[in-house]
């Protein structure tokens, strides 16, 4: 049998029937009050008979009055469940997990959404750092805050029938922003040293497991790195994923921020992106450090990678682009085609916009899928 199509239990009891996850691809496509629609149900349709042993949905907001993009979904007390409700019946029989964000200071000025973050720390991306608004520091109640809408929004999650809720602390967002030295410069027991700058995101995964029923599951997904120079790095991953211990079902591991674009995929030197599993290497060496399951993510687009990041003792292969491109292809990993997918290319001048052309490209792929249009990959 090959690796991947073996089954996983989890800590909270669920088993998993294959290794292979679809990872979190905003899906930008919410109607209206921020909700999913048909458009969502059509998209996860396709998902849900892909073979995939677990589904992640896009980054979903705790609070509506910070969105990262217009068309994301929100779920608070506001939302209608029976939507949502909808979403994870369009997944059957594969189990569907919400992630769960809150942007932070990653929100676009010119839409007037709320900009907390740990410190008044811009994003720094050169010329096009004035898309973004100086972020206003939190106090100890917008944290208080925070935490309590991460736990709402999980809670909300299961009474829809949601398997489980991944806590978004990767890609430069809030939680990560907290995590990292140089965008979080406070000197309270929030900020300094790494344990209270995790100490956010550890609060949260409390929250959520005291608000959630047993059998539910909760994952955290965290850089293996920020690829900054004095940002959170793979010692500091290490060191969080042990303070995670016993409190999750699995830690999936990534890359990157928007201001060190390995996001999406696209990491900061185009040799690396060409690499297939690129943070392979980074991350295997985590694996060996902690009981933890892990799930790598980040180019992964033929059987044989996956299988490699199996045999490397990763518990979980997270796909995100070739799932958009081939939403069935797990189901041809698991009856052992190699199935390789070729990766979006583009050829404009700057790295900040081919990602930003690419992340547009499979973000419009995901709309045709959501639109019943299965036009070429
Ligand atoms: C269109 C698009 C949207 C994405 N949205 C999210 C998101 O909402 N949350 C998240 O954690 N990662 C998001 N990602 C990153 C993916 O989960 C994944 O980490 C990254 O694309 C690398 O995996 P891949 O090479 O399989 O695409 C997104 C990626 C793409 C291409």
């Amino acid at each position: 049998m090959v690796l991947v199509a073996r089954p996983l239990t989890l800590s909270s009891g669920m088993t998993l029937e294959n290794r292979v996850v679809k990872a979190a691809m905003e899906e930008q496509l919410a109607g209206t009050g921020q909700q999913p629609d048909e458009r969502i149900e059509r998209l996860y349709r396709r998902w849900g008979a892909g073979g995939a042993g677990l589904l992640i949905t896009g980054h979903v907001m705790v609070d509506r009055r910070a969105l990262a993009q217009p068309g994301d979904i929100v779920l608070d007390r506001a939302s209608d469940l029976a939507a949502f409700r909808r979403w994870v019946s369009a997944a059957a029989p594969t189990p569907l997990w919400m992630q769960i964000n809150h942007p932070g200071r990653v929100v676009l000025r010119d839409t007037g959404a709320l900009a907390l973050a740990p410190s008044a720390t811009r994003v720094d991306i050169g010329t096009l750092s004035s898309f973004y608004p100086t972020p206003k520091p939190m106090t100890g109640a917008d944290i208080d805050t925070v935490i309590e809408r991460f736990a709402t929004t999980a809670g909300l999650a299961q009474d829809a029938g949601f398997a489980g809720v991944e806590i978004h602390a990767a890609h430069g967002y809030l939680l990560s922003q907290f995590l990292s030295p140089l965008v979080n410069r406070r000197d309270d027991e929030w900020g300094g040293t790494l344990h209270n700058r995790a100490r956010l995101l550890l609060r949260i995964v409390d929250a959520v497991h005291d608000r959630v029923k047993p059998g539910f599951g909760i994952a955290v997904k965290l850089n293996s790195a920020d690829f900054q120079r004095g940002g959170f790095d793979v010692d500091d991953a290490g060191r969080v994923i042990e303070w995670l211990e016993g409190r999750v079902d699995f830690v999936e591991l990534s890359g990157g921020s928007v201001e060190a674009l390995a996001t999406a995929g696209h990491t900061a030197d185009d040799r690396t992106l060409e690499r297939e599993a690129y943070f392979l290497d980074l991350a295997a060496r985590l694996v060996d450090r902690t009981a933890v399951p892990l799930m790598l993510t980040g180019g992964i687009r033929r059987a044989t990678v996956a299988e490699r990041v199996i045999e490397r003792g990763f518990a979980l292969v997270g796909v995100a682009t070739a799932l958009a491109q081939h939403p069935e292809l797990p189901q041809r990993w698991l009856a052992g085609e190699d199935a390789p997918v070729a990766p979006p290319r583009s050829a404009l001048p700057s790295k900040l916009m081919r990602a930003a052309a690419v992340q547009a490209a499979v973000t419009g792929r995901l709309h045709a899928l959501g639109h019943g249009k299965d036009c070429s990959p």
